[in-house]
């Protein structure tokens, strides 16, 4: 039994991995004894900006700065809803730059932006999800943060303590897959294992039909995807996981990003998304 999954356009930054590379190791994806091909990382990011597009989504880029490798994670710079923007503080002092030309181009273009107090790292561990917002902490984000993420957007923000260092962002072990549209609680997928025994209780209270998807799809980096509430954009190695999203009438789309995971990024790593007022 499937319904039908009504796909909604969104806005999307993103920022070309021109300077990629991995040179400190601060999550343990990262070697500096694993050197990344940048032709293969610009060939795979650019199919992914390809993909967004033929699927009706608005892309915009940041231009990178020389000598900050991760900017390409462009979900880290920032997390926007409802146009408000709170810029990131990076954890570790190698990142820390990178926020600034984000924020500036969050003010060209016209968005109010809050630069954090402590550390914050933008959509990788808070994560919009309709009438809350889903927020990780442990690794990378504060609790402190997450307050002040509540007090700026006036949105509940819900505590989830990550303990797994392979899961160090909360976008590497759970993703939205619906967002309710402002309207229901929307679903997500995500894997336990990340969780410390309380989060896992508050994930299974707020959904009880999330899809719980295995060691093995959060590994392939499966739960670092994007979804449009129809499509979903997938690594493709995360099989099992697509073939579940598949049976629920979502349309994964994979897009393999496989030299980024050298550095512990995916596919939703590498995208911003703006959320703008929505009537
Ligand atoms: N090397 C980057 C870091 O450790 C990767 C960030 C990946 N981004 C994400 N949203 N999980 O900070």
């Amino acid at each position: 039994m499937t319904e039908p999954r009504v796909p909604r356009r969104r806005r999307f930054v993103v920022c070309e991995p021109r300077h990629f590379a991995v040179q400190y190791a601060i999550n343990p994806w990262m070697s500096t004894d694993r050197p990344v091909d940048v032709i293969r990382a610009l060939d795979q990011w650019q199919a992914l900006v390809d993909t967004y597009r033929a699927h009706g989504h608005t892309v915009d880029t940041v231009a990178p700065v020389p000598g900050l490798p991760d900017m390409v994670f462009a979900a880290n710079c920032a997390v926007v809803v409802g146009g408000r923007v709170l810029g990131s503080l990076f954890h570790a002092p190698e990142r820390r730059p990178e926020s600034v030309p984000f924020e500036a181009w969050f003010k060209t273009e016209g968005f109010e932006v809050h630069h954090p107090e402590s550390v914050c790292e933008g959509e990788g561990d808070l994560v919009p999800a309709g009438r809350w917002i889903l927020a990780g902490t442990g690794f990378r984000t504060t609790p402190e943060a997450h307050r002040e993420a509540q007090e700026f957007f006036g949105v509940p923000v819900i505590s989830l303590t990550l303990v797994d260092p392979y899961f160090y962002h909360l976008d590497t072990a759970l993703f939205v897959l619906d967002d309710g549209d402002g309207d229901g609680d929307g679903n997500i997928a995500y894997y336990p294992g990340a969780f410390s025994p309380g989060s896992r209780e508050v994930l299974e209270r707020l959904y009880p039909d999330a899809v719980v998807a295995t060691r093995a799809d959060a590994m392939a980096f499966g739960l670092n995807s994007v979804s449009d509430g129809r499509h979903v954009f997938i690594a493709p190695e995360a099989r099992e996981l697509a073939d579940r999203l598949a049976g629920l009438g979502y349309v994964p789309v994979p897009v393999d990003l496989s030299e980024f995971h050298k550095a512990g990024g995916g596919i939703k790593c590498c995208t911003q998304e703006i959320r703008e007022i929505r009537s």
